[in-house]
């Protein structure tokens, strides 16, 4: 099972959601390494990629998983758009995905992101305009629609795949209902149904059996993964292999685990610098340790150590697990 986008394919087809503060280029490359077809960036605003801000530079930046990583680019003006997306073809960027899915604030504040549902025409026009920019395919991310009564992701899918959008993803919810309740998986069919490029559906697949049902509900071709890979990056090798009929391979135990871990710590603050490279680790960290029932004493002493060092050998040493009890609380 694979997905086309002209010359590219995207095998296996289990991607990582783009997420701002989380998908940066060290998490990318991790779970590219463990077998995602494809890794999308934090997404990047092109007023920022075109003024070269430093924080747009570091999101854009392209790590060795390079071959199978999207850009995603959000705003809601057509020519800086298109503008961001040639600099980023210009890199290398082999993929541009384009947020209408975004439903924060401070983006739809903005009226970019998943506002941009609400303005098919505006939108349709910033579709055309990258689409026209770049030679590299371009997808789209999306949500259901801003709200109950407006759930047009069929209309905007159509007009998409009219501009030359190669993939669409689309998270099962609406803009109004930002992360609550449930995804709704079947609601992705009527793009399934709009459209003869790829869909791919996102929303609450953590593992095999959610991006099993996720994918009979809606018929999609592909799955996109975001909270469900935190702390747990090798799940989208292990829903590929489900997928693919393959027995899944072992998660990460022990020596293996701490190695990744370090690994990975290491990686933020050679990316980031010291500084930065501590705030965004503490929370990979959190979530790693947490995933391992890491004892609570201990996971509050390594993301309240300002020691990279000290972080890194206890790190490698094994790691105190919860007992039950503190598990609990
Ligand atoms: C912290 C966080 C940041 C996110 N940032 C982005 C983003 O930059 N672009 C985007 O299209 N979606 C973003 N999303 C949405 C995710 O890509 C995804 O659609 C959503 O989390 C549902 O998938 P999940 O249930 O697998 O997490 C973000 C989600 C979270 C939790």
């Amino acid at each position: 099972m694979s997905v086309g986008l002209g010359r590219i394919f995207l095998d296996p087809p289990v991607f990582l959601a783009p997420m701002a503060g989380i998908s940066d280029r060290p998490f990318r490359e991790i779970a590219e390494r463990f077998g995602a077809g494809l890794v999308v960036s934090e997404m990047v605003a092109s007023a920022d990629m075109l003024h070269d801000k430093p924080s747009a530079r570091t999101r854009a930046s392209l790590g060795l998983g390079r071959a199978r990583t999207a850009v995603q680019l959000a705003g809601r003006e057509p020519a800086p758009m298109a503008e961001a997306a040639r600099r980023l073809e210009a890199e290398g960027t082999p993929v541009i995905d384009i947020n209408f899915g975004c439903p924060a604030k401070k983006v739809t504040g903005g009226l970019s992101g998943a506002a941009l549902m609400r303005e098919p025409a505006r939108a349709l026009r910033i579709i055309e305009a990258v689409v026209a920019a770049v030679a590299v395919p371009v997808t789209l991310k999306m949500r259901l629609g801003w709200d109950d009564d407006s759930r047009n992701a069929p209309a905007i899918a159509r007009l998409a795949e009219a501009a030359g959008v190669r993939m669409l993803t689309v998270h099962g919810r609406t803009r109004c209902q930002f992360y609550a309740g449930r995804a709704d998986w079947s609601a992705i069919r009527a793009v399934r149904d709009s459209v003869r490029i790829p869909v791919v559906a996102n929303g609450d697949i953590t593992d095999a059996a959610t991006a099993r049902a996720a994918l009979a509900r809606s018929g999609a071709q592909a799955v996109m993964v975001g909270r469900g890979a935190r702390g747990r990056p090798w799940i989208l090798g292990q829903i590929a292999a489900a997928l693919a009929g393959r027995p899944a391979p072992a998660a990460p135990r022990g020596p293996e685990l701490r190695a990744l871990v370090a690994a990975h710590y290491d990686a933020m603050l050679a990316f980031y610098g010291r500084e930065t490279g501590q705030k965004v680790a503490r929370k990979h960290l959190g979530w790693y340790l947490d995933e391992a029932g890491a004892a609570p004493a201990f996971r509050a002493m390594l993301l309240r150590s300002e020691e990279p060092a000290a972080v890194l050998r206890a790190l490698e040493r094994p790691w105190p697990a919860a007992v039950p009890d503190e598990a609990a609380a």
